[in-house]
């Protein structure tokens, strides 16, 4: 953990996080921050992250710590270091220390914390030992939070409400991510000209994310082959004629992402064909952007960038028809599969260990339309929510080959006009919008989106 100085505005802000959530609910609640998992034996592990919940009213990555919250007040739980520890690990800051740092109002070894477990609501940590804790500590089971029911569940609808819309403290961590996953991005590109394969430019991209001491927010998607939507391989060259996707996204010390995507050509020319349909992504992108304001549905956000990705084919040639026609029967979702965006926090697709209860507002469950099933936001929006704006085009083949959805959409394809984009495998254009009163604030914008600023930031630092 960083030194307790860079932490000095901290209390103010989960002060008012724990009295807002005091509001809500009024039983005790824990969160548990989790431990590190192993790889292959104990002493090698992976890199600590903790729960995204606790972090939220701790504030600081604790290993192996818990806080009880009742009624405004918190109480830190966790065990110093051992000596053995310290010779291995350094000294940590002592429990005293850490909890005037986010104004705890007491603070106790963990073997104290069972006497706090009665009545107290919890959510389930991912970190499986963490979880039998848990149970084992309240003395019952702890479901998982997307399907826990009785005062977890109700401790579950409070935090969403609270986690939708960012407060000063958030936002400040936030822009942050955002200002070192341009820097990254920027790097990426620059990279792009003389790197041999996808390794080399996730390398750079991640480098930069590294030396500003912050983690990758997710794995990063740095590929030439953008049609497997969360590629995880870096090993193909890069050749002239490929469009390379980057989706990376940077993570403060204590949790806040990023999450920006670009699509750029790895010449640093764009074909006429691919000039062509990153316009049309680029059209979608800027259409849901201008809309973004509060009162406004996400889910006719993703129609909006739907009806402008087909009207953007049918100009192309590659449908036919009417574009209304067109996004009420999917056929958009041949080459735009995914919803355009979700929640982002302090977990990249915000929240999503709750299920769909913070993306989806109350009553509303997912379609089973091709074309929205993979929506992952459906409420309308309020100022101070983060959402993504990601549209795109992609050329998968277990669709386009699907027998099913060929003879679905035999006609209103222009399949052989589709042919000729064949240098065009995936473009996914994504920003970060903060929802305003007066309407968005890009936090992403100063990476540019444009086809012409795009070329030149690859070129011009060949
Ligand atoms: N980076 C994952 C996503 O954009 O959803
Ligand atoms: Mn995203
Ligand atoms: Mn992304």
């Amino acid at each position: 953990m960083e030194t307790l100085k860079h932490y000095d505005s901290l209390t103010t802000t989960l002060q008012h996080r724990r009295e807002r959530l005091a509001q809500l609910i009024d039983f005790p609640v824990i969160l548990w921050s989790g431990l590190r998992s192993s790889r292959n034996y104990p002493d090698n592990v992976f890199p600590f992250r903790a729960s995204s919940h606790f972090l939220y009213f701790a504030g600081l990555p604790l290993e192996n710590a818990a806080i009880c919250l009742n009624q405004g007040k918190l109480e830190l739980f966790m065990d110093e270091d051992s000596p053995a520890s310290a010779l291995w690990h350094g000294e940590m800051p002592k429990r005293e220390e850490i909890a005037q740092t986010i104004g705890a109002d007491a603070a106790f070894t963990l073997s104290e914390l069972p006497s706090r477990a009665k009545g107290a609501a919890t959510v389930a940590v991912q970190n499986a030992t963490t979880c039998l804790q848990q149970a084992q500590i309240l003395d019952r089971p702890v479901a998982p939070a997307d399907v826990c029911t009785g005062i977890d569940q109700e401790l579950v609808k409070a935090i969403a409400s609270l986690r939708l819309c960012h407060d000063t403290g958030a936002l400040s961590m936030l822009r942050q991510a955002a200002v070192v996953t341009v820097e990254a991005h920027k790097a990426g590109m620059k990279a792009t000209p003389t790197a041999k394969v996808e390794a080399a430019v996730r390398g750079a991209m991640e480098g930069v994310i590294i030396a500003h001491n912050m983690t990758c927010a997710y794995s990063s998607i740095v590929t030439v082959h953008g049609e497997v939507l969360h590629n995880e391989q870096y090993h193909h060259p890069l050749q002239p004629g490929d469009l390379l996707l980057a989706d990376v996204g940077a993570e403060t010390v204590a949790g806040w992402a990023a999450d920006i995507t670009r699509t750029w050509p790895v010449t640093g020319k764009f074909s006429t064909t691919q000039r062509d349909l990153y316009d049309v992504v680029l059209a979608a992108h800027d259409a849901c952007i201008d809309k973004i304001r509060p009162g406004i549905e996400y889910r006719d956000l993703h129609l909006l960038a739907a009806s402008v990705i087909a009207q953007g084919l049918v100009d192309l040639g590659i449908l036919r028809g009417q574009v209304s026609d067109l996004v009420e029967m999917d056929a958009h979702a041949l080459f735009f599969p995914h919803g355009v965006g979700h929640l982002l926090g302090l977990d990249v697709h915000d929240m999503e260990d709750f299920g769909d209860l913070a993306g989806y507002e109350e009553g509303r469950v997912r379609s089973d339309r091709f074309g929205l099933s993979y929506l992952r936001l459906n409420r309308p929006l309020k100022a101070g929510m983060l959402v993504t704006i990601e549209p795109g085009f992609y050329q998968v083949p277990a669709i386009l080959n699907d027998p099913s959805l060929r003879s679905k959409y035999q006609e209103v394809v222009d399949w052989e006009r589709l042919t000729q984009f064949a240098d065009v495998r995936g473009i996914r254009i994504e920003d970060d919008v903060l929802v305003t009163e007066e309407g968005s604030d890009v936090l992403t914008a100063a990476l540019p989106t444009d086809a012409d600023t795009v070329e030149q930031l690859v070129m011009t630092v060949a």
